[in-house]
């Protein structure tokens, strides 16, 4: 098994990087690509861990060895926001990167499971489904935007607000990954119920997470460690279902198009990445509002990244 992360110097990438070392099986080849001038460095550090997975850096003219053969990509490349930006500010820079980055894939990894962390995630998922369809590569069951984190948080702040431990706590978290088309199911929360304000403050919260991180780091970039340990779990599942066990997680995928091009929703990964794709469930009133509220915005973020593609 061969898993490539793609920006691994970054503080997103560290972070994952450090999470997959200690948690790959034994005998995964672990290759970090990043632009930054330290990314051997990072490999040799990472490599005096005692696990039994080899890591390996490469550096900025490297990227086709990064990925030779690679079973998954993992792609956290990129500039993230500062105060006051909105996640679709960082389409400018973002979109070429994760570009540049698909079109490495198609030639030397077309088979890999790709995760993309890289924001704006609505629209450069779009970017690279539509960069290996033009290439004839395309497998939607392959690529994913990484949501993970939108479901961790959700976990984390029903427990806190319930009293409960965040991991006994199941939260679905639907749409895509930005403002209001981050949907959290709270009436699907098993043994718990909440009141209208409960609700209304803890959707707003959960889709504004992440701008709470960035403001709190105050210049100093978004969230990486619970991104880290996020993209280090949906990972491990891919690379679960490689190995033939059936894992349920969600991700922001093209499914059936009911919604959305892209939507995410929960689904079993197993040796082709998405097995099978599961219904979302009944939602409240409130929550069929805020969906078709943002479906909207959600489908302008996919148009975005169809065009960058058509017009590059
Ligand atoms: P960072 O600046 O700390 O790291 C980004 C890294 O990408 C840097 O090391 C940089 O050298 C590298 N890079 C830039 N262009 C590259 C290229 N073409 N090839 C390889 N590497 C390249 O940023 P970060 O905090 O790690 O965030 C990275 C991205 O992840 C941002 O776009 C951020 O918005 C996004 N993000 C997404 C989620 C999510 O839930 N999906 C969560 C947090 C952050
Ligand atoms: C997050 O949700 O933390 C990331 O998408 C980073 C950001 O810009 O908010």
């Amino acid at each position: 098994m061969k898993v490539a992360v793609l920006g691994a110097a970054g503080g997103i990438g560290q972070a994952l990087s450090l999470l997959l070392k200690l948690d790959l099986p034994a005998g995964t080849d672990l290759a970090l690509y990043d632009l930054a001038p330290v990314t051997p460095g990072v490999a040799v550090d990472l490599s005096h861990i005692p696990t039994a997975v080899t890591v390996t850096g490469f550096g900025k003219e490297d990227l086709n060895k990064a990925l030779a053969g690679a079973d998954i990509v993992m792609i956290p490349a990129g500039m993230p926001r500062k105060p006051g930006m909105d996640r679709s500010d960082l389409f400018n820079i973002n979109a070429g990167v994760v570009k540049n980055l698909a079109e490495a894939i198609v030639q030397q990894c077309p088979k890999a499971l790709v995760g993309i962390i890289t924001n704006p995630v609505n629209t450069t998922v779009a970017i690279a489904a539509d960069v290996f369809k033009k290439a004839g590569t395309y497998d939607a069951r392959r690529l994913f935007g990484v949501t993970t984190l939108d479901v961790i948080r959700a976990e984390t702040f029903v427990g806190e607000l319930k009293g409960k431990n965040p991991q006994d706590v199941t939260v679905p978290v639907i749409g895509g990954h930005s403002g209001t088309t981050i949907l959290p199911l709270l009436s699907q929360v098993d043994g718990v119920s909440f009141s209208d304000e409960e609700v209304a403050s803890l959707t707003h919260r959960i889709q504004n997470a992440g701008t709470e991180v960035v403001e709190a780091k105050a210049g100093g970039g978004s969230a990486t460690l619970s991104m880290g340990q996020a993209a280090a779990r949906f990972c491990i599942s891919l690379v679960k279902g490689l190995q033939g066990e059936s894992v349920t997680e969600y991700a922001y995928v093209e499914g059936n198009g009911e919604h959305a091009r892209f939507f995410a929703q929960p689904l079993v990964l197993g040796k082709n990445g998405v097995e099978k794709l599961l219904p979302i469930g009944t939602l409240s009133s409130y929550e069929q509002k805020a969906m078709s509220d943002m479906l909207g915005t959600l489908q302008a973020d996919i148009t975005l990244g169809e065009e960058f593609v058509k017009n590059n």
